[in-house]
């Protein structure tokens, strides 16, 4: 199977999930381009799924992956697909805040005119060693409400990695069923 994996990120941590993404769809055999949206990633045209993700920074998700979207509307519809969102907000594990998570996200797919076949919340980090003063701040007072470390001495990853392949495999039995495909 041919496989796009689109992202954008601001500090590297979907980028990390999308490349974990591409390194487990390939030992699995398939054929994985993985591109960030800023940089003139190929259209869907020759893909048989598309996995699209971004992170969410003060509730929106990068400009590049939203013209991206709007631009390949049409080719991303006509295969499998999916938008998994990276966040914070999911980690205390409350259903609100997942019903929330999932708010943020569709607020950004309906400005694409856009359905995912799938949507899925992944935890990001804290990458509190590379945030400014003022990042490190807000972050920490945030983080304090959704039940992340407010240690800011260090970095903190989230992310369910066992979770992310699964996701992979959910993603790769739809599309060989032919679920999503027009
Ligand atoms: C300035 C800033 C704003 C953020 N705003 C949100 C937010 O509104 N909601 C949320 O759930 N997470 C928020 N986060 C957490 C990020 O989504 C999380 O750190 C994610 O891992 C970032 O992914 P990236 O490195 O790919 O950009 C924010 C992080 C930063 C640094």
């Amino acid at each position: 199977m041919h496989i796009l994996i689109i992202y954008a990120t601001v500090e590297g941590q979907t980028r990390k999930i999308a490349r974990a993404m591409e390194d487990h769809l390939q030992s699995l055999g398939h054929a994985v381009s993985c591109c960030n949206a800023i940089d003139a990633p190929p259209s869907p045209e020759n893909f048989d799924l598309v996995l699209l993700g971004g992170s969410v920074h003060i509730g929106h998700y990068a400009t590049a992956l939203k013209h991206y979207i709007l631009a390949n509307k049409a080719a991303i519809e006509a295969r499998p697909n999916a938008f998994f969102s990276v966040c914070l907000h999911i980690l205390s594990g409350e259903p609100k805040a997942m019903e929330e998570a999932m708010d943020i996200t569709r607020q950004f797919t309906d400005a694409c005119q856009w359905t995912p076949k799938r949507v899925e919340q992944i935890a990001g980090a804290l990458k509190y060693v590379e945030y400014d003063f003022f990042k490190r701040f807000m972050m920490k007072q945030i983080v304090k409400r959704e039940g992340g470390s407010t240690d800011t001495t260090q970095d903190h990853e989230y992310t369910d990695w066992a979770r992310v392949k699964l996701f992979c495999d959910e993603m790769v039995a739809l599309a060989e069923k032919g679920v999503g495909v027009k």
